[in-house]
């Protein structure tokens, strides 16, 4: 969401024509309510004559912030746009515009769709499949199929040159017609991407015969509705496994909404709206109403004019990469918690804590500025760092880039960025703002998965590992140990050149002795804020004893 300037909401929409049958505006409408988003979602059904007239006076003006697209537009939009994304440019066609850099870009989730929801259920790897069909939708699975390592693809189409182009472009493609359709037996996967078995008229066709199916084989139509097609129902009634377009359509608008908003899609809410479930929900309600407050502290600023002179000099990490016996202690100032109530005393001054904090071998400070659930404040930034020389971490729930920029003039050294919130692609684009500031970011995960993406693909240093469990908000200390561990069996050369900070649930000095060797610093503000004799406990937890 690059361009956010005032209170005025975005615009996301539906391109397509007809657009009233589009089931996209329910399911971002349900992700952007769930995040709080200030953004609305319409239908531009926009008919072929009029696209050129809507994409100078509503998208060039910026107008409208990005954008779906559907038929008969996914490949009409081509020339309208300044970029194509790889994936994009390789298949041909775009469903997801967006504005990146001042550029009109176009990419293709279509693929990322069927990619994530064949292999969910799927391992397609070394598999021989069928593809049916050589339309607008086909060469998106194709990619797809090459992407996840399928072994081999038949390409079978009603008109046969259109297969042949198709083929030419992919490698694993034998195009095949009805007189030498392969053997039931040497097929695993069938995909129907032709338009038979949509609601219309040809609802009750499927594109091969009932016999063909055997239990071994997986069944993937991509038309959804309705959502068991005839294609479907032969194949369930014949013992094959079975794969509706509906979790494709679902995933392909997950991946678009993260492109239009940054945040992560919540995949229950959306795939709510189109009446699937999924038992686990990837973050909690907490996170979610403390988002939804968060838009509306956020004032959206512009660029502040950076002089390299005044860039901070990384001293976060500068700091934390120190070696030392003990971890760094990374000491929190936090008002109040949603889980443990008050935490500061009447007497408490932000002042003296960071005075406490920097007399008692903290390395750093961690600075909560969540007003509304943690009690903190923008100014108590400037109160630390007029009391302190350590570095500085800004904790809050960062969803713009203002917030980056906030943390700069308030003279902070780095940011918390939360993998719970943000998508892989906004975590990157956020580290490289902090950079070009002189800041640094600690990237927050909380799992396993979580962490090895961040370290996969994005350039963060700093990787936070919170043993807060954010569906129980219990914490368990240990869990710093088990992730590290595991990560440093299966990847070990991501972890080279990289600090860990173990978060949440630190009590004791043994506590820290149980990851001493993998962490390079901890992070700890309700033991601290709770404890009788807090200088005390700082010298306990930075092993200043
Ligand atoms: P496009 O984007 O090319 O307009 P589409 O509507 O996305 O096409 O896809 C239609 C696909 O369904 C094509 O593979 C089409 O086959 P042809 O290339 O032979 O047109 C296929 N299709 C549509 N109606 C069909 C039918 N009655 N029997 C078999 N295949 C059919």
């Amino acid at each position: 969401m690059e361009n956010i300037k005032s209170d005025i909401p975005l615009v996301f929409g539906i391109l397509a024509y007809p657009a009233s049958h589009s089931l996209s505006p329910a399911l971002h409408t349900a992700g952007f309510l769930q995040w709080g988003i200030p953004a609305v979602y319409k239908r531009f059904e926009i008919s072929p004559s009029t696209l050129a007239e809507f994409f100078a006076q509503n998208v060039r003006t910026q107008k409208i912030s990005g954008l779906s697209v559907s038929v008969p537009y996914k490949e009409v939009v081509l020339p309208y746009l300044d970029v194509l994304e790889d994936s994009a440019k390789k298949i041909g066609a775009v469903n997801t515009i967006f504005w990146k850099n001042g550029k009109l870009v176009g990419e293709n989730t279509d693929w990322k769709g069927f990619f994530q929801s064949l292999t969910h259920e799927y391992d397609p790897r070394e598999k021989t499949a069928v593809v049916l069909g050589a339309g607008g939708a086909t060469r998106a699975i194709l990619y797809a199929l090459e992407k996840a390592n399928i072994g081999k693809i038949f390409l079978w189409n009603r008109t046969p040159e259109k297969a042949q182009k198709c083929a030419q472009e992919f490698v694993n493609v034998q195009t095949i017609s009805s007189d030498s359709f392969p053997n039931p037996e040497d097929i695993d996967l069938v995909i129907n991407t032709t338009s038979l078995g949509m609601q219309g008229p040809h609802k009750n066709e499927s594109a091969i015969p009932k016999n063909f199916w055997k239990s071994h084989h997986t069944a993937f139509d991509i038309v959804y509705t309705p959502r068991i097609t005839k294609f479907l129902q032969d194949a369930q009634e014949s013992g094959a496994k079975i794969i509706s377009g509906e979790t494709m359509f679902l995933f392909q608008g997950m991946a678009q909404f993260e492109i239009f908003t940054g945040l992560c899609a919540p995949q229950n809410a959306m795939a709510h709206t189109l009446g699937l479930s999924f038992p686990l929900e990837n973050f909690s309600n907490i996170l979610q109403q403390i988002v939804q407050e968060k838009w509306k502290t956020i004032s959206f600023s512009s660029k502040p004019s950076v002089l390299n002179s005044l860039k901070r000099d990384h001293l976060f990490y500068n700091t934390l990469q120190k070696k030392q016996k003990n971890p760094h202690l990374i000491a929190e100032i936090k008002p109040c918690s949603p889980t443990e109530g008050t935490l500061f005393r009447n007497s408490d001054t932000i002042e003296e804590l960071a005075k406490i904090y920097t007399a008692n071998g903290a390395s750093a400070i961690s600075v909560i500025t969540d007003e509304k659930f943690f009690g903190g404040n923008i100014e108590n930034m400037r109160k630390t760092r007029e009391n302190t020389p350590i570095p500085i971490l800004r904790k809050d729930f960062i969803i713009d880039v203002s917030q980056i920029y906030e943390t700069y003039k308030y003279k902070a050294d780095a940011v918390l960025l939360m993998r719970s919130i943000l998508s892989l692609s906004r975590i990157q684009e956020f580290l490289e703002i902090c950079d070009s500031l002189g800041l640094d970011a600690l990237v927050e995960t909380h799992t396993k998965e979580e962490c090895i993406e961040v370290l996969e693909k994005t350039s963060a240093r700093i990787i936070g590992i919170n043993n807060r469990d954010f569906k129980t908000l219990s914490t368990d200390a240990s869990h710093f140990k088990n992730v590290f561990q595991e990560i440093s069996q299966t990847h070990p050369h991501l972890l080279a050149s990289r600090i860990f900070v173990a978060e949440s649930g630190i009590k004791t000095a043994q506590d820290i002795a149980l990851f001493a060797s993998n962490a390079h610093a901890v992070l700890v503000g309700t033991e601290i804020l709770k404890a009788k004799n807090r200088e005390e406990k700082v010298k306990e937890l930075s092993g200043n004893i």
